[in-house]
């Protein structure tokens, strides 16, 4: 099972050898403090030798008919998985609301009438119809988007995210800071000031997110000096219309579609991710391109080849052999937070599952963790590194940073503060990074790291689709079902009768 030993050894910058898969993109899977001795061992995977081929199995079949064992949708009835054949753009695919010709043609449409033409949109949505969003919005605008000049911008609007809570003070913020800019428009240039709603939901009827968007759309509606307009994203069905859908019918807005056997947190390589990345002028080929290159490798038999049965299996062992069921999803860098809280969704969504496929009880599910470098290194560092033996340290690494910064000798006489200048703000990251992973080693602690060689669409893509290809693997492993989110339920039939209820006391 075991590849040949130039398949995945490399030396790294020091000299030293790495256990890594890396692509021909560059993109790589650093493994070398998660297998071998006192870790994951071969002994282990080949204990999973069996499930690993099952698994691989049966995401050739997925692949190729979008069945999923024992998978049912919310109603109970078999659904079909179609995450996988959204980063091909394809005639075929169109025909199920996926990726195709028109549908990107599309989304650039969307592009063009923005640009000088909308001043603000707001994004609504959560859980699955927000994060995937944020971190494309996070990745390629960063904090400052919305304080460039429009010129800088491109002429793409300014960019809210909304109905990810239901919190009354953000969401009168947003609205009175949109009025502000409304006001500042009108004395500067006499005229409207134009926001556009992109209301994000699959099932058309999300309490968060609906709530949010009644109260812009009503508050806008009745300001004078803002002009409104609306984007739909849900289920496309006609027969059965989600109550969006029949909404965005009723008043006759433009709509994008959630299609079906895509379930929230596979969503942003369709229009629900792809509508932000239209917003904001992402290169949406690229970032679907990285996907469908992923997607290929991941369609390797050879598990040393693989990345996603490859990290699923260590991960999966990781867990059951050696109880290091958290995983600590710790990206190097500011704007890649909102990836861990996208990854946070899809591994707690996915494989945390009372029962198993075949209705047995399992509790089964690893707990994940949102830290960043090099920001929790001065919080949560300490528990990784002395704390229960339960974790695993899933790096990501970005090898070059656009516009890196070199830290300058600015006060040579202060021997510590010249000891660090001449580097780049890029590699003393790096070596911060390196350095946590050494010393996580040191004492018995499993991490891991993937790097991307720069932080674009298709390096992007890449690693979404690997992480959202492994947690499908998991549940095979696990004999989970990865696709649906049962847990998600209980709360929701306690919550509606409980707002029936406020509803009632106050006499409506
Ligand atoms: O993954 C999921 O299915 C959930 O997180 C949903 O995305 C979330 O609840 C929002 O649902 P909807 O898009 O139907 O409003």
């Amino acid at each position: 099972m075991r590849p040949s030993s130039d398949k995945k050894i490399f030396a790294n910058k020091k000299g030293d050898f790495n256990m890594a898969l890396t692509l021909q993109s560059g993109f790589s899977f650093d493994y070398d403090n998660l297998f071998g001795e006192g870790k994951v061992t071969q002994a282990d995977l080949d204990f999973y030798k069996e499930d690993l081929k099952k698994a691989h199995e049966a995401m050739k079949v997925m692949r190729e008919s979008g069945f999923i064992k024992a998978h049912l949708s919310k109603d109970g009835a078999p659904e079909k998985v179609y995450f996988s054949k959204l980063p091909y753009i394809t005639e075929e695919n169109g025909k199920l609301n996926l990726n195709s010709p028109d549908s990107i043609k599309k989304l650039h449409d969307f592009t063009e009438h923005l640009r000088n033409n909308v001043d603000a949109v707001v994004s609504l949505g959560i859980g699955g119809s927000f994060l995937g969003n944020k971190v494309l919005f996070d990745v390629f605008c960063g904090e400052f988007w919305n304080t460039w000049t429009k010129e800088k911008r491109k002429g793409l609007p300014k960019v809210y995210f909304s109905g990810q809570n239901i919190d009354p003070r953000r969401t009168g913020d947003i609205i009175n800071h949109l009025k502000a800019m409304a006001e500042v428009t009108k004395s500067h240039e006499g005229r409207k000031y134009k926001v556009c709603l992109i209301c994000i939901s699959k099932s058309g009827g999300t309490l968060d997110t609906m709530s949010n968007f009644m109260v812009m759309y009503d508050e806008f509606m009745k300001y004078d000096d803002i002009d409104v307009e609306v984007v739909a994203v849900t289920d496309p069905n006609m027969e059965k219309k989600t109550l969006l859908k029949q909404l965005a019918c009723d008043m006759n807005w433009p709509t994008f579609a959630v299609p079906d056997g895509v379930g929230g947190r596979f969503t942003v390589f369709c229009e629900v991710g792809l509508s932000t990345a239209a917003v904001i002028g992402m290169d949406i080929e690229k970032f679907l391109e990285g996907a469908k290159h992923m997607d290929e490798a991941c369609q390797n038999d050879d598990i040393w080849q693989n990345p996603a049965m490859l990290n699923a299996a260590l991960k999966f062992a990781a867990a059951q052999k050696h109880g290091r069921n958290i995983e600590v999803m710790m990206p190097y860098g500011d704007y890649l937070k909102s990836l861990s809280e996208w990854y946070i969704q899809l591994l707690a969504e996915s494989l945390g599952k009372q029962f198993d496929k075949d209705g047995k009880e399992v509790c089964y599910g690893r707990t994940p963790l949102v830290a960043v470098g090099t920001t929790d290194m001065h919080s949560q560092t300490q528990q990784h590194q002395e704390g229960a033996l339960d974790k695993v340290v899933q790096f990501i690494k970005v090898a070059n940073w656009k516009n890196d910064l070199t830290i300058p000798n600015v006060f040579p006489n202060y021997e510590r503060l010249a000891g660090i200048s001449g580097v780049t703000m890029g590699e003393a990251l790096e070596v911060a990074r390196q350095s946590n992973s050494d010393a996580l080693k040191s004492n018995k602690r499993f991490n891991a790291c993937f790097t991307l060689p720069e932080l674009n669409e298709y390096h992007l893509g890449e690693l979404l689709y690997l992480l959202a290809m492994s947690v499908a693997y998991e549940g095979e492993l696990a004999n989970v079902d990865a696709f649906n989110q049962p847990g998600v339920e209980a709360y929701k039939r306690i919550m509606g009768p409980k707002l029936s209820e406020l509803r009632k006391s106050k006499g409506l």
